[in-house]
């Protein structure tokens, strides 16, 4: 049998602990307002290898490195008007900065993939700031999921992906946004959008003007971050998009209080169309609704625009065709 994987409630004492954990090489598994985080410090190569390991991830997939604030991400990269703009409109916040990393940095070269960039974050959920604070050292953190699964909003999701693999998990109860950050690259004047996520294209618009787009992706101007791969937040169940209506095998998800008669089961992200309680609502229902001898889980249309965007994303993801079967 694995050895467990201890679950503890967020304290001054665990705090502390979860801290000291990390700063001896472990793995802490963290909530943020966006997703549950799997963390490592981003200086220990070794506790970073060990991270991979952890989650299966491609070691072409490069990790965001989480600091408390602006003032300690100074040193980490070469910082450049359009992300100082962003950093002090929406950090803390569910936004990933890319940037030319700065070598002196000591950031070890498996958090980055090699990469000359790197994406930093500094999350506002209380309990990562804290941990962040205490820790004093830049934390990698991918979510806490094994590599191409549905990502974690509660500590029990960290412990059916991960548990016997890392050494701590801090519960505080369902992530506030739900969906993973927005990874904009500003290493250059032109910012571009990698993900979107927690916060809108509207809102950064809003500040920066249009955002630059990149025709050759074909995906709507995103650009595809490395190492994403096009199948990820996936549960075991196939994800059949833009359903308007379900077989007796399937399981649906609905938005919007339409009722479709006839499914296996179903749960609706948001009965009154709100896009901020959907994205609450979608890892933990794709996990709730991924139940074996059912064929599918069918999902109703979800509007465009807003935080629309990053749950289109991820549904889309989530019903890309898988290159191999997943244990
Ligand atoms: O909300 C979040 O961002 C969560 C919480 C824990 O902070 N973290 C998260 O990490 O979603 P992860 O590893 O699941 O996703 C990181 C994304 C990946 O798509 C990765 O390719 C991209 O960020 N990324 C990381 N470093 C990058 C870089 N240097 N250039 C471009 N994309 C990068
Ligand atoms: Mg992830």
């Amino acid at each position: 049998m694995e050895p467990l994987t201890r679950v503890v409630r967020v304290t001054p004492e665990t705090i502390s602990e979860a801290a000291g954990i990390l700063n001896a090489g472990g793995l802490v598994a963290f909530p943020t307002e966006t997703v549950y985080g799997l963390g490592a410090v981003a200086t220990d190569a070794t506790a970073v290898q060990r991270l991979f390991g952890a989650k299966g991830r491609p070691s072409s997939n490069p990790l965001i490195v989480h600091v408390p604030g602006r003032a300690e991400a100074a040193d980490l990269a070469f910082w450049t008007p359009p992300a100082e703009a962003l950093a002090a409109a929406f950090w803390p916040g569910a936004l990933s900065l890319v940037l030319r990393l700065n070598p002196a940095a000591g950031i070890a070269s498996e958090a980055t993939a090699s990469l000359d960039t790197v994406a930093l974050r500094a999350p506002a959920e209380p309990t990562a700031q804290a941990l962040l604070a205490t820790c004093a050292r830049p934390v990698a953190a991918p979510s806490a999921n094994r590599s191409g699964g549905v990502s974690p909003t509660r500590a029990g999701h960290v412990v059916d992906g991960l548990g016997g693999r890392i050494d701590l998990v801090l519960d505080a109860g369902p992530c506030r946004i739900g969906i993973e950050s927005t990874v904009v690259d500003v290493t250059g004047p032109a910012p571009r959008l990698l993900r979107p996520g927690g916060v809108t294209r509207e809102a950064l618009e809003a500040l920066l003007g249009t955002l630059g787009t990149d025709d050759s992706t074909g995906d709507g101007g995103v650009l595809r971050s490395p190492g994403q791969l096009s199948s990820h937040y996936a549960p075991l169940l196939p994800v059949r998009l833009d359903a308007t209506s379900a077989a007796a095998d399937e399981a649906f998800l609905g938005f919007g209080g339409r009722d479709v008669p006839g499914a296996a089961v179903s749960l609706d992200l948001s009965p009154s169309g709100d896009l901020d309680e959907a994205a609450r609502n979608l890892f933990a229902m794709l996990r709730e609704l991924d139940r074996p001898g059912l064929r599918a889980i069918a999902v109703a249309p979800i509007p465009v625009g807003g935080l629309g965007d990053a749950l289109g994303d991820r549904l889309r993801r989530a019903a890309a065709a898988r290159p191999v079967a997943r244990a």
